[in-house]
């Protein structure tokens, strides 16, 4: 079992700290505003604390699920209390009507991340192709993450097979531009017909 901080209060922090709670992890909140860090930690209950804003973390993973745009300025305002944690971006940076990516195209939220980070931040992107009602709806989808730490996303798999999710290891962190692209594949499927209860997955692991 893991120790997770999820930094953010909204709709992903609550759905993956319910999983987290459900699957025997400990669970420590932290926002900025910390009336809503509280409301999310009793709605939690099992035992889910809070933590101050900016304080190092209790969590070994620490789990970015504010908007892309406040990911790097959090990560940097954490500054050297992110030393040594596996952070986690599960962040989607779409521009304002969700048609392309509010990146570069030669990088991504996560590898911005790990630019701002300390040097012994390991992280990993996860979670993006995820919707959070279909994360709240506990059927055992697959989770798509990319990084260059071996032992970091050998980590994060353990904590998302505890979720009752399925890890999928996508390769180093380069591949996080593809996965915040997928994001945005997800929702140009889900807007023109399929709908927002759909989630992506592989067919055919394990066979040659
Ligand atoms: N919702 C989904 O289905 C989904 C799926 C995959 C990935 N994601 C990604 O997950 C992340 C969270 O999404 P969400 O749906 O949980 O959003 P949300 O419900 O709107 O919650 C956003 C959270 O981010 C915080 N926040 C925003 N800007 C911030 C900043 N500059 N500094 C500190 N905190 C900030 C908000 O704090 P305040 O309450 O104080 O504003 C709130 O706690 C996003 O990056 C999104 O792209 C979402």
């Amino acid at each position: 079992m893991s120790s997770i901080s999820i930094i953010g209060s909204g709709n992903m922090a609550r759905a993956i700290g319910t999983l987290a709670l459900e699957g025997g992890n400990t669970v420590e909140v932290m926002a900025r505003n910390p009336d809503k860090a509280a409301a999310l930690a009793r709605a939690l209950g099992n035992g889910a604390t809070t933590g101050a804003w900016r304080a190092t973390p209790t969590g070994d993973i620490v789990i970015i699920a504010v908007l892309f745009a406040g990911a790097v300025p959090v990560v940097s305002q954490y500054g050297e209390a992110l030393a040594d944690k596996i952070v986690v971006d599960i962040t989607n940076p779409f521009n304002a009507d969700a048609s392309g990516l509010a990146v570069p195209h030669d990088t991504s939220v996560a590898q911005m991340i790990a630019e701002a980070a300390p040097s012994t931040t390991r992280v990993v992107k996860a979670f993006n192709t995820l919707f959070s009602h279909v994360l709240a709806a506990g059927d055992p989808v697959d989770v798509f993450m990319a990084g260059d730490d071996t032992r970091a996303k050998a980590s994060v798999s353990a904590f998302i097979t505890t979720l009752g999710l399925r890890p999928r290891d996508a390769g180093d962190l380069s591949m996080a531009h593809w996965l915040e692209g997928a994001g945005l594949l997800e929702v140009g499927l889900a807007r023109n017909g399929l709908g927002f209860g759909i989630s992506f997955g592989v067919n055919g692991a394990g066979t040659e």
